[in-house]
């Protein structure tokens, strides 16, 4: 008996494995079964040592080898309580944080409302005559106010998404209805920075389950960037379009300034604006990334491409019948 089966006293230990061991009986069975006699003559050829001597070796370097394991399964068993404390952890932190922000959210929205109202009411000149100059300041009063509120709902939203708890309210929608709503409701915008808008529409798209609400928002989102970035004497176009039997695509392109490749990955991504079109222009960078929310979580999915100096295209690609579940209200 030699070979790998025996290990060499002189040598330092080696790490027990389990192989070597295996190996030796293997070896010892296949030749017990081949002819008794040879194995015989090969377990006499390892004249100073006993047969059992070599056993009990092997034996030990199982139990050395097992120990060891032994000891690896105790440290992954340790890691991966750890770990789910851990996540257990970040999952109460991100829930309570949630919360909060719906919360302070809603209390946020009620007196901004009452400020925009009564701004209104004083700007209309409504509760008595206002001066061309007061008449100014409240511009800016509501300008500033709208801004706060767009804001507070962009982040609530966020927040909602995070939640779980987003609503979708589906119907049947004509997406051509819609998208001609979203355009009406900036053409006065466009008009002022002098960018011409088109709406081309897919004769070929049906009546789509939507929540029409949600598909207004999407649409304004990429609409209203469009009109921010894109400069005077530009064009905007949105384009619908029957992309297969399941799913429909809403776009639009701009003749803007344009994104290098390598910022592309960056949009979608909560609060990043980037290059020098997005610190030109007012915003929070909070727009594209709810946009991906609300269209990932009807099972859609949305893109960009874009080249500097020509323009971009931003799309989503949305289920004709989404299979969300509407989920309660926060
Ligand atoms: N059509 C576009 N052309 C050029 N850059 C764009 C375009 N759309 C988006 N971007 C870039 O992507 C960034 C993120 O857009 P996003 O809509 O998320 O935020 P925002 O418009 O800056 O702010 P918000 O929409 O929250 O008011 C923008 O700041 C801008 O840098
Ligand atoms: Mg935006």
């Amino acid at each position: 008996m030699r070979g790998g089966g025996v290990r060499d006293n002189r040598g330092p230990r080696r790490r027990p494995s389990i192989d070597t061991p295996c190996r030796y009986f293997n070896n010892t069975m296949m030749l017990a079964n081949r002819d008794e006699k040879t194995l015989r003559m090969q377990l006499t050829d390892v004249p100073d040592m006993l047969l059992s001597d070599v056993l009990a070796q092997h034996v030990e370097e199982l139990q050395h080898t097992s120990i060891a394991l032994e000891r690896e399964a105790d440290a992954l068993r340790a890691k991966n309580l750890e770990l789910a404390a851990a996540l257990e952890a970040a999952c109460q932190a991100s829930e309570i944080k949630s919360r909060f922000l719906a919360s302070i959210s809603h209390e946020f929205r009620t007196p901004l409302n009452g400020i925009i109202g009564f701004s209104e009411l004083l700007y209309d000149a409504v509760v008595g005559p206002v001066t061309s100059d007061q008449q100014d300041c409240l511009s800016d009063i509501l300008s500033c106010s709208r801004h706060l509120l767009t804001l507070i709902n962009q982040v609530l939203d966020l927040t909602k998404i995070e939640c779980g708890r987003m609503d979708f309210q589906y119907e049947d929608v004509h997406v051509e209805t819609i998208a001609r709503e979203v355009l009406d409701g900036v053409k006065a915008i466009a008009a002022g920075k002098g960018i011409v808008i088109r709406l081309e529409p897919d004769d070929r798209l049906g009546v789509v389950r939507a929540d029409a609400a949600r598909l207004r928002q999407v649409l304004f989102n990429y609409l209203s960037n469009a009109l921010k970035f894109t400069p005077r004497g530009g064009y905007a176009v949105v384009r619908i379009c029957d992309e297969s039997s399941e799913t429909y695509r809403i776009q639009v392109d701009d003749t803007g300034p344009g994104m290098r490749s390598e910022d592309l990955p960056l949009l979608f991504i909560e609060f990043s604006q980037i290059g020098a079109a997005g610190n030109a222009k007012s915003g929070t960078g909070l727009g594209l990334a709810i946009t991906r929310r609300i269209v990932e979580a009807q099972g859609g999915s949305v893109g960009v491409a874009s080249t500097v100096g020509k323009g971009s295209s931003f799309w989503a690609v949305l289920p004709k019948r989404p299979a969300i579940v509407a989920a309660p209200i926060l």
